[in-house]
């Protein structure tokens, strides 16, 4: 996507240094635009769990890169599997709600082990960390076309006028390495000329909805409302909403979809008002392991801070100030587990689904056998 004019990803391999990896560092945005080099797993990791990179599909590629640092450094210790196990396993903790780091690491262990020297481990976990990175783009893409037939129908259905939709948090493409998830339908609508609105949920504690979602729809050029996140309930009840679209961290085989903590309520209100709720994901973001999200599916509770304080641009610099009694404690529960049944519709690269075994096993046939679970 572009910023001031100029075609971005999310991360990318430098030009100069094949040995280090960039990233846009999102702490920073929408005040500031900086690109930040990586140059070990243990800043990879550092810069997944200090959210300098964020959003399921971006950071399963930053863990794909991760793992190519990872080879290379193994191939410097007289141990080489031993030390990529143990950077597997410290990027997969690194953040645990989203499956795509779990993915991206599985499929770099198995790309990595296939090869026999340390130079061809090496080459081929390179390999492997531009196509997790190229398959993220080209599905988010895929996920804009299938899902603009919704918002389409929405816009006939209303004469052309204005399409108003919601959505919670940042499943745009920073989350991805480009285009996005719940955003991808929205920008190809807005290419093809239907009249979009924007419902942009702050989505506290961390607040992407107001700083990196609404930073990404000024840059599309996409008109759009920044609301508080217990807004979406009284905008829709007064009609003002056609449609819901969120992203998710990990949606399992039968439905169930986590994503950032708010969504549940957001498709309780939805469900109470008969308005369309979708969740658009790639494929990497399916576990296809469990089937009950809420009992199984680990949600991450993060620093109490992040709840207590409040960081913004104070005309200079990005500060931070308290908004609690500082002896209050406070909880921060990263994730919430929408159940299937509030799902309107699964929206993936494959097409568009009932949020059902049956229907998602229809689009991914070969994850009918339990052998093809992960
Ligand atoms: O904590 P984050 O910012 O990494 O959370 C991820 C999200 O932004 C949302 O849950 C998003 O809707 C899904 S990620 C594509």
């Amino acid at each position: 996507m572009k910023v001031g004019g100029i075609d971005y990803r999310t991360i990318w391999l430098s030009e100069e240094d094949n040995s280090v990896i960039r990233i846009i560092d999102q702490r920073f945005l929408p005040h500031q635009f900086v690109i930040e080099d990586l140059h070990s797993v243990a800043e990879v990791v550092q810069a997944i769990k200090e959210m300098h990179v964020r959003g399921a599909g971006l950071i399963g590629a930053a863990a794909g890169y991760g793992m190519y640092l990872a080879a290379m450094e193994a191939g410097k210790t007289d141990s080489f599997d031993k030390h990529l196990q143990h950077c597997a396993a410290l990027l997969k903790s690194a953040r645990p709600t989203a499956v795509n780091p779990e993915q991206a690491i599985k499929r770099q262990l198995k790309a990595i082990m296939s090869a026999s020297t340390v130079s061809e481990k090496i080459a081929i976990a390179k390999e492997s960390a531009i196509s997790i990175a190229d398959e993220d783009a080209d599905h988010c893409r895929k996920i804009g076309l299938n899902g603009v037939s919704i918002i389409e129908q929405i816009a006939k259905k209303k004469s052309g006028a204005t399409v108003n939709i919601l959505t919670h948090c940042n499943a745009g493409w920073l989350a991805f390495v480009d285009y996005g998830s719940a955003t991808a339908p929205i920008y190809e609508a807005a290419q093809r000329g239907i009249d979009v609105q924007v419902w942009v949920d702050e989505t506290r504690p961390r607040n992407q909805g107001a700083g990196l979602t609404a930073w990404e729809l000024i840059n599309q050029g996409i008109p759009h409302t920044v609301i508080t996140d217990n807004a979406g309930g009284h905008l829709m009840q007064h009609g003002l909403v056609d449609m819901v679209i969120t992203g998710a961290d990990r949606v399992t085989r039968s439905g169930d979809a986590a994503n950032k903590i708010g969504t549940y309520l957001k498709a309780l209100a939805a469900h109470d008002n008969q308005i369309p709720f979708y969740v658009a994901l790639p494929s990497s973001t399916f576990d296809w392991n469990i089937t009950d999200g809420v009992k199984e599916i680990r949600i991450e509770e993060r620093s109490a801070d992040e709840v207590k304080y409040i960081e913004g641009w104070d005309g200079n610099k990005i500060s931070k100030v308290l908004i609690t009694p500082s002896h209050s404690p406070a909880a921060n529960y990263g994730f919430d587990v929408t159940p299937a049944r509030l799902i309107t519709g699964l929206i993936t690269e494959r097409g568009i689904c009932n949020s059902n075994e049956d229907e998602i096993l229809k689009l991914f046939p070969e994850r009918r056998e339990p052998s093809c679970r992960d």
